[in-house]
């Protein structure tokens, strides 16, 4: 049977768009000159750009008409042979928060830049760590969203979590310090841990869902000198645990003992919702706290914060001023604004509303699958069934397109379990559940 007019149409724009002949951000014809120029009816192009639309590739603007849409270039730095497999990848392997909006958000604000007072001042270069009243929002904005009250002097302004992770490591870690993380951590600090030659030193979990076996750290850090403790006590990556009251004491309790550092990691903190205190406010003294806007506003803003004792503050701000120095001062003024006139915390709730909904789709989707996730977070954790090896599977997804996350990236210790980390809010939730449900068939018909 030959193909519709309409999946050739789709299929060749698609094709036009995944190679680049179609750069981000050009417009397209209108619903009626495409029509009139593929001699088809208005509605068949509408239904064109429809599929474009909901593949990701597209963005339709109310009043402004349909654009190529600028996609998230994970392949372009991605040098895994399975990504290369398939160009049209749906790409379950990272989280990059997209919603409704997010342009006109942005275009309302550049608006209101572009007629604001002072706008030269964004010209200037801004002090190392970003200026006295930015560190005071940054402040308030913690205590009203994630229930953090430190002072304005001990924030200090970077450009995302991961940039946030790798000055606190410049400034206050030595190479060839020993670093205690979880057997399964985030795959962005054992980077930097090998950038700045750390040596991690694993601790195994009592399961997955119940945190680290405290025991055994404390173990760890009669064994060796422990000189930091990387921790994500609310909503882990990638194994979505939020530790109890009772564990975070013993974290800290621990941490005293042996005199350690505690690198408290809360990029996706605000999705748990309510959670016990977070450790910089239990153990000032020793914890740096790290966050950013990357999971609830923008993953390409680049914004986030650190906290670090009052000890440790001017250790921090001589190594931001030996590395990036400021951040940019519109940036830095944009995430002011959005933090301060309540759209990150609406944000935020409407996110943490759409993470639960798209875990519920995915619990439906798993039934009888051997899954570990937070109910609100934005991926989950995929034991595989019956020895079948990551490997394998990853490359049977990537050969049906769909991109994923192996265990192996997350391990610390030499054997990593057979697993898959899927994010949930790439795709478009009403994507989502073919799309799952494409990944289950894959692991259940193996090596069909
Ligand atoms: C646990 C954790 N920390 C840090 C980061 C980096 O986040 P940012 O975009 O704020 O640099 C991520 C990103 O996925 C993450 O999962």
């Amino acid at each position: 049977m030959s193909e519709s007019p309409v999946k050739m149409l789709t299929d060749a724009l698609a094709a036009d768009i995944m190679s680049g002949r179609l750069a981000p951000g050009t417009p397209l014809p209108t619903h009626r000159k495409l029509a009139a120029r593929y001699g088809m009816a208005i509605a068949s192009a509408s239904k064109a750009y429809a599929h474009l639309q909901s593949m990701g590739l597209v963005i339709g603007e109310p009043g402004r008409g349909t654009f190529v849409r600028d996609r998230p270039q994970q392949r372009e730095w991605d040098n895994d042979d399975e990504a290369r497999l398939n160009a049209h990848v749906t790409d379950l392997s990272f989280n990059h928060p997209t919603w409704d909006g997010q342009a006109d958000l942005l275009r309302t604000m550049l608006r209101d830049l572009a007629t604001s007072g002072d706008l030269a001042s964004l010209m200037h270069q801004q002090p190392p760590g970003g200026r006295r009243h930015e560190r005071e929002i940054v402040a308030q904005f913690l205590a009203r969203q994630r229930g953090v009250r430190v002072e304005a002097d001990r924030v200090f302004l970077v450009g995302g979590t991961q940039q946030g992770l790798d000055i606190v490591t410049r400034a206050l870690l030595e190479p060839h310090d020993s670093v205690a993380v979880d057997a399964l951590s985030y795959p962005g600090f054992k980077m930097i841990a090998d950038a700045h030659r750390l040596t991690l030193r694993p601790v195994r979990s009592l399961s997955l869902s119940d945190g680290p076996d405290f025991d055994a750290l404390d173990a760890l850090c009669r064994r060796h000198r422990i000189r930091a403790i990387y921790t994500m006590p609310t909503l882990h990556n990638p194994l979505g645990w939020v530790l109890s009251a009772e564990q975070r004491r013993r974290l800290v309790e621990i941490a005293r003992t042996h005199d350690c550092l505690l690198i408290e990691d809360a990029a996706y903190a605000y999705l748990a919702g309510k959670a016990p205190s977070a450790l910089v406010t239990m153990a000032p003294e020793r914890t740096v706290y790290v966050s950013s806007l990357s999971k609830s506003l923008a993953s390409g803003l680049r914004f986030g914060f650190v906290v670090v004792p009052e000890a440790y503050a001017g250790r921090l701000k001589a190594a931001i001023r030996a590395s990036y120095w400021s951040l940019s001062g519109i940036v830095t003024t944009m995430a002011m604004r959005w933090m301060d006139d309540g759209t990150v915390a609406r944000q935020e709730t409407f996110l943490r509303r759409d993470a639960r909904h798209r875990q519920a789709i995915a619990r439906r989707v798993f039934t009888g699958m051997d899954l570990t996730a937070h109910p609100s977070s934005m991926f989950l954790w995929l034991e595989l069934p019956n020895d079948l090896r990551m490997d394998r599977i990853a490359t049977a997804l990537a050969k049906r397109g769909i991109a994923v996350s192996k265990a192996r990236a997350y391990a610390t210790t030499k054997h990593a379990p057979h697993a898959l980390r899927i994010g949930l809010s790439s795709v478009t939730v009403d994507r989502l559940e073919s799309v799952l449900m494409d990944v289950r068939a894959t692991i259940e018909q193996f090596p069909i």
